[in-house]
């Protein structure tokens, strides 16, 4: 006899439909499933065997046919199991062929008959939201994060032996949704009071985090490069609805998420070591996973020491920097995680870090140097908007007395800034989702953004002076659109432009100390 489950399978952040269809006929028992089922899914044949008998239901001896359509999508993971029982009890006669009508299934079985959790809960309660009436069952410990999305009706039961009986009398009771437990707005362990001195570094960071540009802080050992990068998240505006739940989204697929506290933090902050693999970083696997990149979506990538990182590991940045996505090929099917992130990269000028020292401190050949710069490439560097020397800073400005701007004030401007470009693209309708000028298209914010004559005077000449290519010219246009942003200001003026140009390498690739610095010892090269 036949039966058939509707159940779903996540590819990157999203989920489709799959029909777990079960023939069970009259010959020599045996098992086979079919749909380009892998490892995980092969061996649902033990789990669901084990599970059915010990939750009190018969397996008579029949050849069982499992088909998971559509059959030309690879299928991996474990949350088949439950779809799977349910239709193999069906196709025996145990349960009514029209149980689960209405209902798309998930789960994966313990021998006992448990229903234990699954990966990828909240992409699979977003997709089953899509279907007007539809209930989704799933584990009770993915409760608490599918029920994110409001829209959708959940029901959980611990146990198969349970489930079947309440499918039989038609009562599945929907599930109790916790409410989400309250997270505080930002991780404010850490504060940019902290920082002492450094002004023209926690300026340079206040553009990015107004304008979403990503950073390169270069500097000697000990200058608290380290220290300024960690605290940026702290200044990033809260995430909207949307944008969390596609972290989450993102993190669940990752099965990094816990189940009774499924929110990560605020804004993701991820500092991947330097000897982070290519998967780990990018993504991948046989059933592809979001990589480091995917999971600082809608936050912040931390790559500190920068030039320790593989040059091939920086070359295949550029594909995420440039789409805010990571394309991970298969031969069957290609999957695509988001990686919509703002970059921020330290360094040392040096093998020895005192490269550009004033006194002469450095220690390194030139070619030591040259090599140790090359490391990064001229497209990657060309990506990074905002270059900035942190200076050691002078002892006597380590006075506890004197802090400078505090993360709060700080967010404060950060947010006026990011509400003016709102109006701006939510003006666009690009449809894009593009929220910040870092991610807007550059013509179009040449065509639309008013920029003062002696203002563009100024940006073409130095254009020709440091031969920049035309995504060089619109990079330097958005943050200068930052810059009058943080003012207030409608038209881009001098000041902006000129701030801009000093965030830009003199020539990219090549990372020098030898340019401007504040007062302070912190300056823009
Ligand atoms: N501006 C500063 N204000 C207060 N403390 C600072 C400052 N700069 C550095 N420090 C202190 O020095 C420590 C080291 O700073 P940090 O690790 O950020 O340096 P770094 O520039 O990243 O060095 P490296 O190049 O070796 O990684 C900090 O933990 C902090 O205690
Ligand atoms: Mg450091």
């Amino acid at each position: 006899m036949l039966a058939a489950v509707r159940s779903a399978a996540v590819l990157g952040i999203d989920a489709y439909d799959v029909t777990v269809e079960v023939d069970a006929a009259l010959g020599l028992p045996q098992w086979t499933i079919v749909g380009l089922a892998a490892g995980a899914v092969k061996e649902s044949r033990e789990r669901v065997h084990s599970a059915i008998v010990n939750a009190g239901f018969t397996l008579p001896p029949r050849r069982v046919t499992v088909n998971l359509a559509p059959a030309d999508t690879p299928k991996s993971g474990s949350a088949f199991d439950l779809p799977i029982a349910l239709a193999l009890l069906m196709a025996t006669g145990q349960l009514a062929r029209s149980a689960a009508d209405g209902l798309t299934v998930v789960g994966e079985l313990g021998l006992d008959g448990s229903i234990r959790p699954i990966r990828g809960a909240l992409p699979l309660a977003r997709h089953a939201a899509r279907t007007p009436g539809e209930t989704l069952v799933l584990p009770p410990a993915n409760i608490t994060e599918a029920s994110l999305v409001t829209t959708v009706r959940l029901a959980a039961l611990p146990e198969l032996g349970p489930l079947v009986r309440a499918l039989r009398d038609q009562l599945l009771p929907a599930a109790e949704t916790p409410r989400p437990p309250n997270r505080a707005r930002v991780a404010d362990s850490v504060d940019f009071a902290d920082v002492a001195g450094q002004a023209g570094a926690k300026r340079a960071l206040e553009v990015a985090a107004a304008g979403g540009h990503n950073v390169l802080l270069i500097g000697p050992p000990g200058a608290g490069k380290t220290m300024l990068a960690r605290r940026l998240p702290t200044i990033l505006p809260v995430l909207s609805e949307t944008e969390t739940l596609d972290v989450i989204a993102v993190h669940s697929v990752a099965g990094v998420l816990a189940s009774d506290d499924p929110l990560p933090p605020p804004r993701p902050f991820r500092s991947p070591h330097h000897t982070v693999s290519a998967a780990g970083l990018l993504g991948g696997g046989s059933a592809p996973r979001p990589g480091e990149v995917s999971l600082a979506h809608h936050g912040v990538l931390f790559l500190d020491e920068l030039l320790e990182f593989p040059r091939s590991l920086l070359d295949a940045l550029r594909q995420p920097l440039e789409d805010g996505r990571v394309v991970i090929a298969r031969a069957r099917r290609s999957v695509t995680f988001p990686a919509r992130f703002t970059l921020i990269a330290a360094t040392n000028p040096c093998p020895c870090g005192q490269a550009g020292d004033p006194r002469g401190a450095c220690r390194c050949t030139p070619a030591v140097v040259a090599r140790y710069q090359s490391r990064l490439s001229g497209p990657l560097a060309d990506r990074i908007d905002v270059h900035v020397a942190v200076g050691a800073v002078p002892l006597r400005s380590l006075d506890p007395a004197a802090p400078g701007d505090s993360s709060a004030t700080m967010r404060g401007r950060v947010d006026a800034a990011r509400g003016i470009q709102h109006k701006r693209y939510d003006a666009m309708r690009s449809g894009h989702g593009i929220t910040c000028n870092a991610h807007a298209p550059g013509r179009w914010l040449q065509a639309e953004t008013p920029v003062a004559p002696r203002a563009r005077e100024l940006l073409v000449a130095a254009a020709e002076r440091l031969a920049l290519s035309a995504r060089g010219y619109h990079r330097v246009l958005k943050v200068a659109r930052t810059i009058a942003d943080l003012e207030g200001d409608d038209m881009v003026g001098v000041p902006a432009v000129a701030e801009a140009l000093r965030y830009r390498p003199a020539e990219c690739g090549a990372v020098t100390l030898a340019g401007r610095r504040g007062a302070d010892g912190a300056g823009a090269i």
